[in-house]
Formats: C-alpha cells, structure tokens, sequence
C-alpha cells in the first residue's frame, strides 16, 4: 500500500456528505458531528440528559478516550477510521436489546460487503471479522428506568484506513484498507451501514427477536462449524458452534452431542486456535 498515507489525507469524514448520501426515513436525521471528541458513547450519554431526537447520530473522526467492551479502550487515531454512537429508544423491554448489538453487526457487515468489496464474517456476538481479523466492535450501552428503557446507545468503531496496526493487536486486528488494498471511502462506507441499519432495525422490532434475519446472520457466523472455547466464568468448555437462536444465544454442541445454549455477556468465546 504504497500511496496509502496521500490517498487517506483525501478521504476527509464529512458529515455534510453523509446527510446528504443519506435516504433513511427516521434515522440520522439529527447529525452531532465533532472533530475530535473523547467518545462518541459518552457525548450520547451527555446528549441524553437533554432534550433528544430517536435515532440521532453522534459522529467523529477522532476519539480520544475511546471505550471498548470489558472495561478495555478503543484505539481512535484521527483522519482513517470511522466512530459513531447512535442513541435510540427502542419500544421494547429492556432484556431484548441486547439483541440491538447483533443487529448492528449484521449491518455493519453488509455495509462493508457493499463497500470495500471484501467478504465480511460476524465473531458472535459482535465483532466484524475480515480474513480472520478484527476490523470492528460494538458497544452497546442502556440505561433503564424500572423496567423502561430510557435509551441505547450503540457505539461502532471500524478500522478503516488505519495503515498501521498497533504492534499487540496485529495477530487479530486489520482495517480494511489493509485487507481490501485500497482506501475505503469512509463517507460512502457510513451511509450504507446506516441504511442497512435502519432496515434491520425495524425488522427486529416487528418481532422484537432475529427471527427475520436469522439466515442473513447465521450465514456471516465465521464461529459457525468451528471448535470453540467458551470462556464462562461458571466454567469452560469446549464444543462446535452451530449458530445463533432467533434471540441471539449460541448454540455449542459438546462432544457428548448435548448442545448448550450460551448467553453474551459474561461469557466470551474464542477460536481452539486463536482469535477466531
Ligand atoms: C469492542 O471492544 O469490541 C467495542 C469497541 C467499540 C468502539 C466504539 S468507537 C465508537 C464508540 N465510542 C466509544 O467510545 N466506543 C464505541
């Protein structure tokens, strides 16, 4: 990728460019662009205590205090990747949106499809996976009021342009810049995962499970037919992964042919020979 370091300086995230490629119905509708920002996750919570508009769209190009799952951090270099946060509020109870993640990868996945040309697999629950590496993650954070959901925000970080892997993540992350051999337009990239989105969303809500999408995601699953690891704190077992159930749980087949059904969460799930 000889002139990859020109080539990204040209592809400028543009919000203006994104509202206007844009043809969702609701969602996005309100764009909260800024530079650089510590994380688009926090400023929806900080939107949140304010008057807000279902489906607003907080985007950035840079994040400086970037937050992964687990407590871990989000690596957020400005000018090559994509971070956004999308607040909703979902007409649903709140032990269903955990579901919201997987839809979010399920379109993010398609979107990538759509624009770099590269074939995109999901890592149950919600990682996006290109040649066995990681390009992006989701976040999804909820905050409930006995038993409301006052709002979701779901947090998407793509390794887009990123040309340079940081050394400890090299063995399971890429960007698909990297994988595709070319710089991705990141504007063109967001406005397709955002439509996809909108579409998967509603989907989700008619039946308030994955009933709808089950194939679409099932048949992304890299884990799908490979041994895995689960990693539960209640104890770790091994099996092969068969797919998803229309609410989002794993399906594990041990080798005694008992299939266990494994919730997100707590529990997390790794390849018998690395990440995947
Ligand atoms: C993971 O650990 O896999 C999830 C990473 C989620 C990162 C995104 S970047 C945009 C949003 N804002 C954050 O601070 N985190 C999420």
């Amino acid at each position: 990728m000889k002139t990859e370091k020109r080539t990204d300086r040209a592809d400028v995230l543009n919000p203006e460019e994104v509202a206007g490629r844009l043809h969702t119905k609701w969602l996005a509708k309100h764009i909260q662009y800024s530079a650089t920002i510590d994380s688009t996750n926090l400023e929806a919570v900080r939107c949140a205590q304010g008057a807000w508009e279902n489906g607003t769209l907080i985007l950035t190009d840079m994040q400086t205090a970037g937050r992964g799952r687990r407590g871990r951090g989000w690596d957020s270099p400005g000018g090559v990747n994509i971070f956004f946060s999308l607040l909703l509020k979902p007409p649903i109870s709140p032990d269903k949106a955990s579901m919201l993640t997987l839809v979010m990868a399920l379109s993010v996945a398609k979107g990538v499809e759509e624009t770099a040309g590269t074939a995109c697999a999901v890592k149950w629950p919600n990682d996006i996976v290109v040649n066995d590496k990681k390009v992006c993650g989701i976040l999804t954070e909820m905050s409930v009021k006995p038993n409301e959901i006052q709002h979701v925000i779901i947090g998407v970080g793509i390794n887009v342009n990123m040309a340079d892997i940081p050394e400890e993540l090299k063995n399971r992350a890429t960007s698909l810049a990297i994988e595709a051999g070319r710089t991705i337009p990141r504007n063109m990239l967001l406005t397709a995962v955002l439509s996809h989105f909108e579409k998967d969303y509603e989907a989700f809500l008619q039946t308030e499970d994955l009933s709808g999408m089950l194939e679409q995601y099932n048949g992304r699953l890299i884990n799908r037919g490979r041994m895995v690891r689960v990693l539960d704190p209640q104890g770790e077992f091994e099996g092969m992964a068969e797919g998803i159930t229309p609410t989002g749980e794993l399906l594990v087949r041990r080798a005694d042919h008992t299939v266990e059904t494994v919730y997100a969460g707590e529990v997390s799930v790794r390849g018998l020979y690395g990440y995947v």
